[in-house]
């Protein structure tokens, strides 16, 4: 045989073998991953009556948590050594896993309050990659080598950081300004109008290629992996296209995508669509911001749009558009130093709420999004309709500063604090505050004590792309008590069902939820939240990232056989959109 029929041969029998393997892998993720499925509930109906799955946990007396195969660095470790060899991975990101500051005590390091640096950072330690960044902190620039390098995490070197300088006039125009002013109330939908400067999109299309830049001066092949992070970065993937196009380009949106009348408005939404469809593979949070984002391109793009294989074909490219809900590490079990009664004491004793009482927690950036107000206003709701509670509730809300340059920010930030204090004001009295606003950053180890030591925690976001304190409430819970009120307009609803599910903007609706949740019996408690916690414990951040790299690898052994010329359908998407349990059988 010559040798050029020799190899053709055996790739084909390389490609066979990796198929099977990835066939292998993908069936035993369905048997895990149809135990998960739930029919899609309405608003109500946790409030009214708990979900029929609340019994399911009990059925096989095993307990959940050892009922359920788990997502691990090592699958996905597993994943990119057999699936991806010697593929490069990189990520791109505004937030900077690690940040240098100056300090009372020299320079500090801190990690910032970040749902997407606490999802990519255990990824990115696992898979050895490079995460360019903005470098933001004061030290920053002290503290890496001259091409803008520095291994991390400092303690454990796993990966490198490159650090992308920004000029004020840079950071002011696309990060506060088109990304902030613009974007993110485009893209939230909370009624905080967004504001389009055309400086500002100057800047942010400046940004964007100069990342770019960052993108292919850090690329050692030329078909790396990028993982090209959130709504700073909506013209990059076209940028990196341009300059690497065998790249598999990964782009995840981690807040909502609107609808199509609302997104209409932004000035430069075919700049914005067609940036984004230089990916290989969009994702989103949930499948309504897909069904969104489809919608977009369909009515202001010329572009083919496959609704059934989730693709869009745009430009002599296909851009799949898939929804990845996005989670967090597990924790181990050694990270639960104090049991929760001990928790709940330091708690107490800390913040100097009285002994009996019971508590209500909240914790978010101070983001008009979040629904802060808003709770705030259900618990003068529950006050009212409920007085005998005057006293014994305390309602915990810390509010990291974020964005504080911002008008809408600072205004936030004072009704905030004029609103609490009216509410102290009316229901206050003698050693009591119902409620403790902490505007300050909490780590890691002291939310999750809160967490343990809370009764209810509150989740009451207008709209969130997924909302990662939900889940982080429900991994801290291993005492199986505790209860959720979450919003349905928080991506987290379509997976936390047997949370308590409530409108935010229904304040008197949400007070009811309150009640419920502080009388809710011990065993129903224990019910939900045992269903709760089997549910992120198997949907964790690995199986997020997981699922995004094993469509990478079928998009790879596509191209493999395309240049084999067996593909009979180059269109096709990597796998039926239904959901996660359908894509992964694929
Ligand atoms: C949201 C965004 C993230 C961002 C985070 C914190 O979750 O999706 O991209 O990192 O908010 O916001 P910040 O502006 O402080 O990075």
């Amino acid at each position: 045989m010559p040798p050029d029929s020799l190899f053709p041969a055996a790739l084909h029998w390389t490609i066979l073998a990796s198929s099977l393997i990835i066939s292998l892998a993908a069936l035993a993720c369905v048997v895990v991953l149809l135990r998960r499925r739930a029919p899609a509930q309405p608003l109500a109906a946790p409030l009214l009556d708990p979900a029929p799955a609340l019994r399911e946990g009990e059925k096989n007396g095993r307990s959940p948590d050892e009922a359920f195969m788990q997502w691990s660095p090592e699958m996905l470790r597993q994943i990119l050594a057999n699936e991806l060899p010697d593929t490069e991975l990189i990520v791109v990101s505004n937030r900077e896993p690690y940040v240098h500051e100056h300090g009372e005590d020299g320079i500090e390091l801190k990690v910032p309050a970040s749902g997407l640096v606490s999802a990519l950072e255990p990824i990115t330690r696992t898979c050895a990659g490079t995460w360019i960044a903005h470098g933001g902190g004061s030290a920053d620039r002290e503290t890496v080598d001259r091409n803008g390098h520095i291994m991390v995490p400092p303690d454990a070197p796993a990966y490198t950081l490159r650090r992308v300088w920004l000029s004020e006039e840079e950071y002011k125009g696309y990060y506060l300004g088109f990304a902030n002013e613009g974007l993110w109330p485009l893209c939230h939908i909370a009624f905080t109008r967004p504001i389009f400067r055309a400086a500002d999109w100057e800047c942010y299309q400046a940004v964007n290629r100069k990342f770019a830049e960052a993108v292919v001066e850090e690329a050692k092949t030329k078909r790396p992996i990028v993982l090209v992070q959130d709504y700073h970065f909506a013209l990059l993937p076209r940028l990196i296209r341009e300059r690497l196009p065998e790249a598999i380009i990964i782009t995840f949106w981690h807040i909502p995508w609107p609808n199509s009348e609302v997104f209409s408005v932004c000035p430069w939404r075919e700049q914005i669509l067609d940036g984004m469809l230089g990916s290989s593979i969009l994702g989103f949070h949930i499948q309504l911001h897909c069904n969104n984002f489809v919608e977009s391109v369909d009515r202001f793009l010329e572009s083919r749009v496959d609704r059934e294989g989730a693709a869009i074909s745009y430009g002599g490219q296909t851009t799949l558009v898939h929804s990845y809900p996005i989670s967090i590490e597990w924790p181990e079990a050694e990270e639960r130093v104090q049991t929760a009664a001990e928790a709940r004491r330091k708690v107490l004793e800390r913040y100097g709420l009285p002994p009996g009482v019971k508590l209500a927690v909240g914790v978010e950036r101070l983001d008009y999004t979040k629904g802060i107000l808003d709770r705030f206003h259900a618990l003068d709701e529950f006050f009212h309709q409920h007085s005998d509670w005057i006293g014994r509730l305390v309602f915990l809300q810390i509010a990291a500063p974020s964005r504080g340059t911002l008008p809408a920010y600072q205004a936030l930030h004072q009704e905030c604090l004029d609103l609490v204090a009216e509410i102290n004001e009316r229901y206050g009295r003698d050693g009591y505050q119902p409620i403790v606003l902490l505007p300050e950053h909490h780590d890691h180890t002291d939310l999750s004590e809160l967490f343990r030591a809370a009764d209810l925690c509150v989740v009451s976001s207008l709209h969130d792309g997924m909302n990662l304190v939900a889940k982080e409430f429900v991994a801290a819970r291993d005492d199986e008590a505790g209860v959720l009120v979450l919003s349905a307009f928080a991506g987290a609803s379509r997976e936390l069902l047997e949370a308590l599910i409530v409108n935010p903007f229904d304040p008197s609706g949400m007070g009811e939820a309150f009640f419920q949740a502080l009388t809710m019996p011990p065993d129903e408690q224990a019910m939900r939240m045992r269903r709760l916690r089997e549910v992120v414990r198997s949907n964790n951040v690995y199986r997020w990232a997981g699922s995004m790299l094993m469509d990478a690898a079928r998009l790879r052994q596509r191209e493999q056989f395309r240049d084999l010329g067996t593909s009979s359908a180059p269109w096709a998407a990597t796998r039926p959109p239904e959901d996660n349990v359908v894509r992964l059988r694929a």
